[in-house]
């Protein structure tokens, strides 16, 4: 199976469990886990933040975010295909009692006047912004990441009128490579940042929330009220910091896979594939009324390639750590097939 389904289907390699085998353990729960704490020095080191906690999932990091910044009657701007508005159970409504309040964008990018458009008076009849959320790269975007000038403007524009921002950096790292900057630039600034290490990088599990120090203690309270807090994760932070040494480059390799799949899928008829300006690891595209998407999902599957069919006509595929460029090779060839028999 050629599983192009999300890059959250990578496995840890043989070097990875080994290194997970050798791991220092501890008590994660009070502190003690060596390999856990090494884990979240780096990667505060590496977006220039003070500290950072290790999660079991960027869904738990982004909800703990808004919990820290945000209470009832509070309000979360995202962007209206973001994944805390869409994909996280309805979070910050349930954790924080907050209300998300959308920015219309279908390429997940916004700029600083839909932040200051949506400032409000401190009235007793409207809720109180207080966050705003920046997904980079944007999933439902295209696995698009942000121009840098333009993150810069909203962070300023929100922090000058006393909003906090999360950066939901699920996949930072993909940003990182294609933009060719570091990743202490694009995560400066940010009042909490969540990283993923399960998309792409082969983890089995883990996330980190990156901070301010002084939040150390509402964020390790808040890990241990939603049960995040673990006891010997080391053997999965061993996973995250061989990922962090040895699999930042190669996404590279993804981000060439994920060009050379839009390159073959466009020149099909019987699909309208979605162009960005600076592709990542995913291609989106669209099955137009004349086809049907249940056949062509089906008859991709029975041929051994699997895409995510995120709406009705639109589909997702997302190269990764476990496809090579000969795998791409194989799935246009299946593509073809089908869509030759749409
Ligand atoms: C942008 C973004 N943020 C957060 C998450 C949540 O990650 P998880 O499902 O691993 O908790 C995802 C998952 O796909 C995502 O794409």
């Amino acid at each position: 199976m050629i599983d192009l389904f999300s890059d959250t289907v990578t496995r840890p390699t043989p070097a990875m469990r080994a290194a997970m085998a050798r791991a220092e353990v501890g008590d994660e729960q009070r502190g003690e886990d060596p390999t856990t704490r090494r884990l979240e020095e780096r990667a505060a080191e590496l977006l220039s933040q003070e500290t950072a906690t290790f999660l079991p999932s960027a869904t738990m990091a982004n909800a703990i975010a808004i919990q820290l910044f945000c209470g009832p009657g509070d309000e979360v701007l995202s962007a209206e295909n973001g994944h805390v508005l869409n994909y996280e159970a309805g979070g910050a409504a349930v954790h924080a009692r907050a209300s998300v309040r959308s920015i219309p964008t279908w390429t997940g990018v916004f700029g600083k006047n839909a932040v200051l458009q949506r400032l409000r008076h401190d009235t007793p009849h409207a809720p109180r912004p207080r966050l705003v959320v920046v997904e980079n790269t944007t999933n439902a975007g295209g696995g698009r990441p942000w121009p840098v000038e333009e993150c810069d403007d909203v962070l300023k524009a929100a922090q000058q009128n006393g909003l906090r921002v999360h950066l939901d950096g699920s996949r930072l790292f993909n940003a990182s490579v294609a933009l060719g900057l570091p990743m202490q630039r694009l995560g400066q600034g940010f009042d909490s940042v969540t990283l993923c290490l399960s998309k792409g990088l082969g983890c089995p599990v883990g996330a980190l929330l990156a901070h301010r120090r002084e939040l150390t203690a509402p964020v390790r309270r808040l890990k241990q009220l939603m049960g995040g807090a673990m006891r010997q994760s080391g053997i999965l932070s061993a996973a995250g910091l061989y990922a962090l040494e040895h699999h930042l480059e190669r996404l590279a390799e993804d981000h060439r896979n994920a060009q050379a799949l839009f390159e073959g899928l466009d020149g099909l008829p019987q699909l309208v594939v979605e162009k960005i300006p600076l592709r990542t690891n995913m291609v989106y595209f669209e099955v137009p009324d004349r086809y049907s998407p249940d056949r062509l999902e089906q008859e991709l599957l029975s041929e051994g390639v699997r895409v995510s069919r995120v709406h009705s006509r639109r589909f997702r595929a997302v190269t990764h750590l476990d496809i090579d460029s000969a795998g791409i090779d194989q799935a246009l060839k299946v593509f073809r097939l089908v869509c030759s028999r749409l």
